[in-house]
């Protein structure tokens, strides 16, 4: 892929994001997503890109825009697919808590794995995990050959779970062993990228959250060098017969990073909404907004931090801030 498509894609995320944060403590989830999927859409028609959505707003029957398979971008160049959220983390934005992002995933055509909507068994950590960690292993295991990996003790280990009752004995467990634990309320794509910065006090993700989220996060760690497993939660037989529809001949197979994304072309661009570990919210001035944005390409192994600051215009909220007006006058 074309490697200014990067640059590109921020200008998508940033829109859903500033729309989005100008509802953030409404308590309105709905119209916070709507906002960011309007704006997202818009911008995607300005890239040159031939894709597909992959991962997205729900069938074509559910969703009027961002729908899985839906065509974006004017047609031109190699054949992509996409995999977005535009508001990552709905609760977070209604409540104006942190964590939460509007994000997107591209890779070439057939190199994103079309998860359903339904959850998935996550463990993640950054490149010190490799090799040493694994889905199937137990959890205490996996805390101590990681601990190895990262020269520290155990006691000094941090995970990120989702607060779920699902969740409850993998908690009691990683207590038992000593490690430290971040209850998140929503939103996993974030920490899951955290767990892959060195130092960023977090260093493993683990536990059940959404399949397309997982995917997501597969892009941002396979960009940055990190270790992921996963495994689809299969509840009944037509879940069974969605993940066999989309490519998969055993639905219960342990995903490695390879099969959530494949190849070494993926772009991963986030930005945030509220803030986060590594990002800071929109923030909104007098005359301006303020993003803030990580873009990655696996490829290159390139991360780069883009703050922006938006004019805008006096039609805001419904217009759109004027330096996203570059194509269509
Ligand atoms: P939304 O932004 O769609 O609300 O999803 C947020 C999220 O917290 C994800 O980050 C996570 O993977 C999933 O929901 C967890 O699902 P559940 O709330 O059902 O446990």
């Amino acid at each position: 892929m074309e490697r200014e498509l990067a640059l590109e894609f921020v200008r998508v995320t940033e829109a859903a994001a500033i729309q989005a944060a100008r509802l953030m403590g409404r308590g309105d989830k709905n119209g916070t997503d709507a906002l960011a999927v309007d704006a997202m859409r818009a911008m995607l028609d300005t890239v040159d890109i031939r894709g597909t959505v992959v991962i997205g707003e729900g069938e074509m029957d559910e969703a009027p825009m961002l729908y899985i398979g839906e065509k974006i971008g004017d047609g031109r160049g190699e054949p992509v697919d996409i995999a977005v959220d535009p508001v990552e983390g709905t609760n977070l934005v209604a409540k104006g808590l942190p964590g939460a992002i509007a994000v997107m995933a591209v890779a070439p055509e057939g190199c994103l794995l079309h998860a359903p909507d339904m959850y998935m068994e996550k463990i993640v950590t950054g490149p010190a995990g490799r090799g040493v960690i694994s889905l199937d292993a137990p959890i205490e295991q996996n805390l101590e050959e990681l601990a190895k990996r990262l020269e520290k003790p155990v006691s000094d280990i941090t995970v990120v779970l989702l607060d779920r009752e699902r969740h409850q004995e993998k908690i009691r467990r990683i207590r038992e062993a000593g490690a430290r634990i971040r209850l998140i309320s929503d939103g996993d794509v974030s920490p899951a990228l955290t767990a892959c910065v060195p130092d960023s006090g977090t260093d493993m993700l683990l536990g059940s959250g959404g399949a397309p989220e997982g995917v997501l996060a597969a892009a941002a760690v396979k960009c940055l060098g990190g270790e992921m497993q996963a495994r689809l939660v299969v509840e009944d037989a037509e879940q069974e017969q969605r993940v066999r529809q989309m490519g998969l001949s055993d639905p219960h197979q342990l995903l490695h990073l390879e099969d959530l994304v494949r190849g070494d072309d993926v772009l991963y661009v986030s930005t945030a909404i509220t803030d986060t570990d590594l990002l800071d919210g929109v923030h909104y001035g007098p005359q301006f907004c303020s993003t803030h944005s990580v873009v990655m390409r696996s490829l290159t192994g390139t991360v780069r931090f883009v703050r922006a600051d938006h004019q805008l215009n006096r039609k805001w909220p419904e217009g759109r801030p004027v330096t996203h007006s570059r194509r269509k006058s």
